[in-house]
């Protein structure tokens, strides 16, 4: 099987880093759960000598993303957190990070509990608003940190506005892609030099996997990460990455429908009267949809509304019926979520209103059912209210 340089999204989604098995015809990737190889001779291998420097489901799934997400190379890690922290090793003590400010709770904590122990500096703004960016800059910074869309109010960045700018200071920009996915968004053709993703999400899309990825375009970036990975050892399983493989088989096809159910759900909500406000880049009234236009394919299956009291969520989230009261995003099921005491619990409560996290925001991970069961549950449910 070969597939040319010019293979479209959805045959690089299905066919890319993966070859049938040798020695068996296989036509799936196997699940090489082994922890070492033996050798031919002293010094002759086949390449693979300990399963934590290598593991062929593992470069399977590596290959397959980078493909996907045009890079040059990826390495697959044990969660969306440990290829945060592999970003992260990329900064030296007295180091300084810009950092979009409603990013997830995870990475904010990890950033600030953690690596400020270590003398790094980060500072946080809203980078939808480029002057802001700018502002930020230091002389000691070395990455600008972007997550476009924001969890959970959708907030967008300009990613060839942003690469530009960090750029022409000296630093590399990254991009936690989780929220997008690559069906939807591609930040490398925006000029980011390093693309992540929880892979627990959209990538692996089954809700059955915990795991991470980091795509770089610089063999010196892709060689510093394989030194990383392999030192600190936080690797994604073999199980796991053939997991991972077998969702991103299906990503263009899920992600066509996570972003139809995302817009008539968000359309929906809109329309309602008990709902305060609505927050997708689908819709025509926010504030970045010429953006959306421009920077994504679709506009992704998250999105958030108010119902203006704690109160009116709880009673909307108690009587849902088919939505999953849950955290996380990306599966094939619809989940739905309270940002302010679930996914956002750890952020301070003043930075939580200051980027619009409020008592009464709900958050649903639009899943690839039938869209009128979906309907039919929230309005059932928004009855409650
Ligand atoms: C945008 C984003 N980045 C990173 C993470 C962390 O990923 P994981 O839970 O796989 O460690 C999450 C988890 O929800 C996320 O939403």
């Amino acid at each position: 099987m070969t597939l040319n340089e010019r293979a479209r999204f959805s045959t690089r989604c299905i066919h890319a880093g993966q070859q049938p098995d040798p020695s068996t015809g296989a036509i799936i990737t196997p699940i090489f759960q082994t922890s070492t190889y033996v050798q031919d001779a002293l010094g002759e291998h086949k390449g693979y000598e300990y399963a934590r420097t290598q593991n062929p489901t593992r470069a399977a799934v590596e290959a397959n993303i980078a493909a996907i997400e045009g890079g040059k190379g990826a390495l697959a890690f044990a969660s969306g957190m440990a290829a945060i922290a592999a970003v992260a090793s990329f900064l030296a003590s007295g180091d300084h990070v810009v950092v979009t400010d409603n990013t997830y709770g995870g990475t904010y904590r990890y950033f600030e509990r953690i690596l400020r122990k270590y003398g790094l500096d980060f500072t946080y703004v809203d980078t939808s608003n480029l002057d802001a960016i700018a502002g930020a800059f230091k002389t000691t910074t070395k990455l600008l940190f972007v997550e476009t869309p924001t969890n959970p109010v959708l907030a967008l960045t300009d990613l060839a506005a942003a690469a530009e700018m960090a750029h022409g200071r000296g630093a590399k920009l990254v991009v936690d892609n989780t929220f997008a996915s690559p069906a939807v968004q591609r930040p490398i053709e925006f000029g980011a030099d390093l693309v992540l993703h929880s892979t627990t999400k959209y990538l692996n899309g089954h809700s059955d996997s915990i795991g991470g990825v980091v795509v770089a375009t610089a063999d010196a970036d892709l060689d510093w990460l394989k030194f990383y990975q392999n030192s600190a050892g936080a690797i994604l399983s073999p199980f796991d990455s053939w997991l991972v493989l077998r969702g991103t088989k299906t990503l263009a096809v899920r992600m066509t429908q996570h972003n139809a159910n995302g817009l008539t759900l968000a359309q929906f909500l809109a329309a309602h009267r008990k709902v305060r406000k609505v927050y997708y880049p689908g819709l025509p009234d926010h504030p970045q949809h010429e953006l959306a236009r421009r920077q994504m394919k679709g506009f992704g299956g998250m999105l958030s509304f108010d119902l203006g009291s704690l109160d009116g969520a709880r009673r909307l989230l108690n009587q849902v019926k088919l939505m999953a009261l849950a955290e996380s995003l990306g599966g094939v099921e619809t989940l739905i979520s309270h940002p302010a005491t679930m996914t956002h619990a750890s952020v301070p409560i003043e930075r939580r209103q200051a980027i619009g996290i409020t008592d009464g925001l709900v958050r649903i991970s639009a899943g690839i059912e039938d869209i009128d069961d979906l309907t039919e549950d929230l309005s059932q449910a928004l009855d409650a209210v």
